[in-house]
This record gives structure tokens, C-alpha cells and sequence, in this order.
């Protein structure tokens, strides 16, 4: 069945809804996006996701088209006309269609489009095995651009090793995922790398690390090598997509026992907990 998308201040099927051709987005990924949950078809950490996108937004100096009030009830909309009660928004600003020119074209009317994707984010995980492949990603990771490619690259170089995704390393250090920011725990001390334009700051990242402080736990927010990886008691990642999700292996070498750990676990169990306590 066909879903109903929203372009340029419309709700239409998927099928009628088109771009230009000479849109930035296509021509040079001039473009940023975002992907929200929806659990119980109501929308987590729609604040902070819209707060990113300001960021990302202003960083490239491009307006957000909507407001606030707006582009909650446009993801509302959608969540509600195509039936999602699991799975998420996807949000993409351009700044618009223009003859191909590196400058950027000054009124270009903005495209924005958003559409729904279902699939189920709650029940057991399966920890994720893991390859660790060079991050030759661009230096401004902090902006959620449309540059995805690399990150494609990445994720396919583990799956044509029958693994599950890809740690990205820039100058020995594990930058974060294919799609997803990186963790492992060791001596109940929990390790993720610090902020700075190296990653994006996660919006489960935020949260998770609020979690983990409430739990008395210690936290260090460092880069950390593939092998602490490799020697940690467990490791896992997080993004809107997959919430708190276990990984076992890295290139080859179960982590600990080689099953999701019973912190990844908690994390996970918590964090749907609150998240769904603010779920709008
Ligand atoms: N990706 N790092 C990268 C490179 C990401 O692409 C993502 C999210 C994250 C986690 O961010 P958050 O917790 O805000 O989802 C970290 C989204 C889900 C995607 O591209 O589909």
C-alpha cells in the first residue's frame, strides 16, 4: 500500500511526490535531515531531534521552513495517516532547487520532505557483530548532512562479511557507527567518545548518558581504541532507530562472552521507559 508523504506543504502519495533535478540535495547532498521514533505512534525526543536540525540548519546557513508548532504537526499527521505505531519520520530540508553552481543560490525556495517508515523497535535484541573500517567521512560529522555515502560504503563492506555494521577509525581511535553512536563498558565504567566534529551528537547519545548518571555509574567521555573494544566486558550502540542495541563482536573477536551484556540490556529497557514518559 502507498503511503502518504508530505512535500513542500503537501500530503501526497508516495508516488505523486517529485524533485527537481537541479535540487542541491541531489546535485551536492546540500542538505540536512532528521529521523525521529515513534513508539506507540506518538514521537520521542521530538524536541531535541527539531533542536538538531535548527543546529545542522544554521550551521550551513539555511532557514528551517517550518516552525516548531508546524513541524510537529506535520510529523502527527503522517504518523497518523499511515497507521505507524513503530518506526519512525524521516525529515530533509534542501536548500532548494537552482542551476548547478558551488555558490549557494540566494532565494532558492527550500524542498522539505517527510515521510513515514514502520518497523518494530521494541522485543529482544540480538547483539550486533561488528568490523571495524577506516572513517573517510567528510570533517563536520557534527551536521546531519545527507553525505551518506561513505557511511553506505561502511555498512556494506560488514555486510558483505556477513556482519552487521561497520565502527568507524580515524588516527586509531573508533569515531562511532555506520549510523549510530559507539560505546563499551569496562570495570562498570561506561566509555563513549567525547563531542566535537568528529560525530553527531546523538539524541539517544544525550539521553542514555542522563540514564547512566542516574544509575551512578561512572562515565568517560573519550575515544577508545578497537582493541578496548575487543576487551571490554560489553559494548553497544545507540540511535533514534535501534534505541540501546547490544553488540558481541568485533572483527572477529567476541566481546566478553559473546552475548548482549545485562547493562546494554537495562539501558535499552529504561530508556523506552522514559522516552515514552515524554513521547508527544
Ligand atoms: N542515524 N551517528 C550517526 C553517524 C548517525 O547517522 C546517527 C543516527 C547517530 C545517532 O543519532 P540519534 O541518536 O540522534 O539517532 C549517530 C539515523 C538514525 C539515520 O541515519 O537513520
Amino acid at each position: 500500500m502507498s503511503r502518504t508523504v508530505y512535500i513542500n506543504g503537501a500530503f501526497v502519495p508516495e508516488e505523486e511526490a517529485q524533485v527537481s533535478i537541479f535540487d542541491r540535495g541531489f546535485l551536492f547532498a546540500d542538505a540536512v535531515y532528521e529521523v525521529t521514533a515513534v513508539l506507540d505512534g506518538k514521537l520521542l525526543e521530538f524536541d531535541g531531534h527539531m533542536a538538531r536540525l535548527a543546529r545542522s540548519l544554521g550551521e550551513l546557513e539555511m532557514e528551517c521552513p517550518l516552525t516548531r508548532g508546524e513541524l510537529l504537526e506535520v510529523h502527527r499527521e503522517l504518523v497518523e495517516r499511515n497507521g505507524v505505531e513503530q518506526g519512525g519520520v524521516y525529515l530533509q530540508v534542501t536548500r532548494g532547487a537552482a542551476d548547478r553552481d558551488f555558490v549557494f543560490p540566494k532565494n532558492a525556495p527550500q524542498t522539505m520532505v517527510m515521510f513515514t517508515q514502520a518497523r518494530p523497535l521494541t522485543g529482544e535484541k540480538k547483539g550486533l557483530k561488528v568490523i571495524s573500517t577506516p572513517d573517510i567521512r567528510w570533517g563536520r560529522r557534527d551536521i546531519k548532512t545527507v553525505q551518506l555515502l561513505a557511511a553506505s560504503m561502511s555498512k556494506m563492506a560488514a555486510k558483505k562479511q556477513g556482519k552487521d555494521d561497520a565502527w568507524l577509525v580515524e588516527d586509531g581511535f573508533v569515531t562511532e557507527g555506520s549510523s549510530n553512536n559507539t560505546y563499551i563498558v569496562k570495570d562498570n565504567k561506561l566509555v563513549t567518545r567525547h563531542l566535537s566534529n568528529s560525530i553527531l551528537p546523538g539524541i539517544t547519545r544525550a539521553a542514555v548518558l542522563k540514564l547512566v548518571a542516574e544509575l551512578d555509574m561512572e562515565i568517560e567521555e573519550r575515544p577508545f581504541t578497537v582493541e578496548e573494544v575487543k576487551q571490554a566486558d560489553e559494548a553497544f550502540m545507540t540511535a533514534a532507530t535501534s534505541f540501546v542495541c547490544p553488540v558481541v563482536e568485533m572483527d572477529g573477536t567476541a566481546i566478553s562472552d559473546g552475548v548482549p551484556g545485562p547493562i546494554a540490556k537495562r539501558l535499552n529497557e529504561i530508556y523506552i521507559e522514559e522516552a515514552r514518559k515524554s513521547a508527544i
